[in-house]
């Protein structure tokens, strides 16, 4: 059956993964759009968009990402993750369609030591995970049909992420510190695009027995940042030298969890999805990134 779905945050990590898989599902049509066509911080400019078209679906990728720039605007990033999502549910509610919005691991404190479930109690430790937090929270209020998915460590060949910087500073230093006290699990961009578009091809999400439920997904594995960055240099076959240091010796503006690895359980059961192995899915990242530089 044609779905109209439509995407925001067309330009950011997820939502470019999005539109390079989209030619593979023929029996969507998608429309793709950028703060300049629709502006999460103006209320009026949402409501205007949605009085003059709708969609069968939205995949609501755009987010206010800049976690510790978000630690001195907390009302900028409060409009963008929490109001704007509220908006959009009311939206979505009213004109029956289904909304697929993506939260963070960052809800959680970090102080876990085994992997959270959906229904872990959730304590936010930075502006980032509680206005991510509140807008979940607004989206489980009003209740339109639609799920959660909160991810982590999210990168891919777009915008900027810990693989590109790695790949950029591994050339330019012979040494670098990278923290080893911090553990979770890297995201391909492009496996949570396509395990999305599968999700909606699976027509599952309408059989969801309650509105709103949460779903985890990340890549299969686990690792710290220091694990991360030698795969990545091993891979792209770089020779800087990693330093494993502690979180406090990378002061930044924000807190991260120490922990915080997802438990996928549920998300793969309920929509019979596999998962691909963080390492598998970093090679062809790094590939087409090196692809692109030659
Ligand atoms: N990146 C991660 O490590 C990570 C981890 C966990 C969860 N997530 C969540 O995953 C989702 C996708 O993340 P991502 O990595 O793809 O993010 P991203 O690359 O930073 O992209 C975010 C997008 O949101 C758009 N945006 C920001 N403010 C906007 C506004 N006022 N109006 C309209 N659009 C606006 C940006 O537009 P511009 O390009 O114009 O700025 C950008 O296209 C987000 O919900 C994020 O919170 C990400």
């Amino acid at each position: 059956m044609n779905k109209t779905i439509l995407v925001t945050g067309a330009n950011g990590q997820l939502g470019l993964s999005i539109q390079r898989l989209s030619t593979q599902y023929p029996e969507f049509t998608f429309h793709f759009i950028d703060r300049d066509e629709l502006d999460l911080c103006n209320a009026q400019s949402i409501a205007q968009f949605f009085a003059a078209q709708t969609f069968d679906i939205i995949i609501h990728c755009a987010a206010y990402t800049a976690v510790d720039q978000a630690e001195s605007e907390p009302e900028f990033a409060d409009q963008i993750n929490h109001l704007a999502v509220k908006q959009l549910a009311e939206i979505a509610k009213q004109k029956n369609i289904t909304l697929i919005h993506i939260s963070t691991d960052y809800v959680f404190n970090g102080q876990h030591f085994t992997p959270y479930i959906e229904s872990d109690p959730v304590d936010p430790q930075s502006v980032y995970g509680k206005t991510k937090l509140d807008g979940e929270r607004a989206f489980q209020e009003i209740a339109p049909n639609g799920i959660i998915i909160r991810t982590s460590w999210v990168y891919s060949e777009f915008g900027n992420n810990f693989v590109k910087t790695m790949l950029r500073l591994g050339q330019e230093r012979d040494q670098l510190g990278i923290i080893f006290d911090q553990i979770g699990s890297p995201t391909y961009a492009g496996d949570l695009a396509k395990a999305i578009l599968d999700i909606i091809q699976s027509n599952r999400i309408e059989h969801t027995e309650n509105n709103g439920q949460i779903y985890h997904y990340s890549n299969e594995g686990v690792c710290s940042w220091y694990d991360f960055a030698q795969q990545i240099f091993t891979q792209s076959q770089i020779s800087c030298a990693i330093k494993p240091i502690e979180s406090s010796e990378y002061p930044t503006a924000a807190q991260r969890p120490y922990y915080s690895l997802l438990n996928k359980a549920k998300i793969k059961q309920h929509f019979q999805l596999e998962i691909p192995y963080w390492k598998d899915s970093l090679t062809p990242c790094i590939q087409t990134l090196q692809e692109e530089k030659s």
